[in-house]
């Protein structure tokens, strides 16, 4: 059954400030979730002449990396919500000459093209509403035989990346927020992975596999990245909510990340699942 009206929560959540942060600051995000996108294209493994869509694309980085990878013969369409995020992914579409076009809809409830041979996500597919209606209406948009892989973060205390700044200033914020529902949608909606395993099998796909991945990962020096950790994530929505203990929270923050900053910048964990998955053939 297909949530209607699909995901209007989120479609004004990545077309308001988020959109906006992700916009600004997406060379420095590209940098951190770089290595996490490739494995997942590599799963994918795309070949020459093949037609890929990439689902929740945002600024297009792997759009293009994946337009390169299907050549002249392929083509690659970025699928998303966001309309700055999409702006930013056209303008370097042009500047680049890559063989690639960008749609602006809600993969749950779009109707989709269809016949491509492969639905490739780099953290795009954990924000659906109903995400067996949203892989329902991804698996009709692929050839039988079609396949699937992305990438998800796993559970939020697993992902040193984001768990350590964030359990830096908790120790010196006054109150830890309140449990969030792990299933909400969002960017740990998929940290169990029976579920994403149901979820997929309830939408028909096949030959489900969900093999865990672990990389440092990281987007520059020190402060570059204390910096970030203050505009997109859960910490800085906290920081935002305790203003006058922000200075303290944000000391602690660079105490704690700058036991990881070495020659290549601040670097730690990145805890994913890499999810591949086929169409009947
Ligand atoms: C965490 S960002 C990742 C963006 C990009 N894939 C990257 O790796 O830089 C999540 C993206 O999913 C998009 N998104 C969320 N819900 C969506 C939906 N229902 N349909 C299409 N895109 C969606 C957001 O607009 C956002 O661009």
């Amino acid at each position: 059954m297909t949530t209607e009206p699909g995901n209007p929560d989120q479609i004004a959540y990545w077309n308001a400030k988020t959109g906006d942060t992700w916009a600004e600051l997406q060379d420095q995000l590209d940098r951190q979730l770089a290595p996490l996108g490739a494995r997942a294209q590599a799963a994918l493994a795309p070949r020459a002449g093949e037609r890929i869509l990439d689902v929740g694309c945002g600024c297009g980085d792997t759009t293009l990396a994946l337009a390169k990878a299907v050549g002249p013969a392929g083509e690659v369409v970025g699928l998303d919500i966001s309309r700055p995020m999409l702006e930013v992914a056209r303008r370097r579409a042009a500047e680049g000459g890559a063989k690639a076009r960008f749609v602006e809809a809600d993969a749950q409830t779009a109707t989709l093209e269809g016949g491509f041979d492969g639905l490739y996500s780099r953290f795009g597919v954990m924000f659906f509403a109903d995400p067996a209606a949203a892989f329902r209406n991804l698996l009709g948009a692929l050839k039988p035989g079609g396949r699937l892989a992305f990438v998800c973060w796993r559970p939020f205390n697993e992902v040193e990346y984001l768990g350590l700044p964030l359990r830096a200033a908790l120790a010196v914020l006054p109150e830890a927020p309140p449990p969030a529902d792990p299933f909400a949608p969002g960017p740990f909606a998929f940290g169990d992975a029976d579920r994403t395993r149901r979820i997929l099998d309830e939408a028909g796909f096949a030959d489900i596999d969900i093999q865990p991945f672990d990389t440092p990962i990281g987007s520059g020096g020190l402060e570059e990245t204390v910096a970030l950790t203050q505009r997109i994530g859960p910490l800085g929505n906290l920081l935002r909510e305790s203003p006058d203990l922000a200075a303290a929270a944000i000391a602690a923050v660079r105490e704690a990340l700058s036991a990881h900053d070495g020659p290549d910048g601040v670097r730690l964990n990145g805890a994913v699942w890499i999810v591949t998955a086929r169409k009947q053939g």
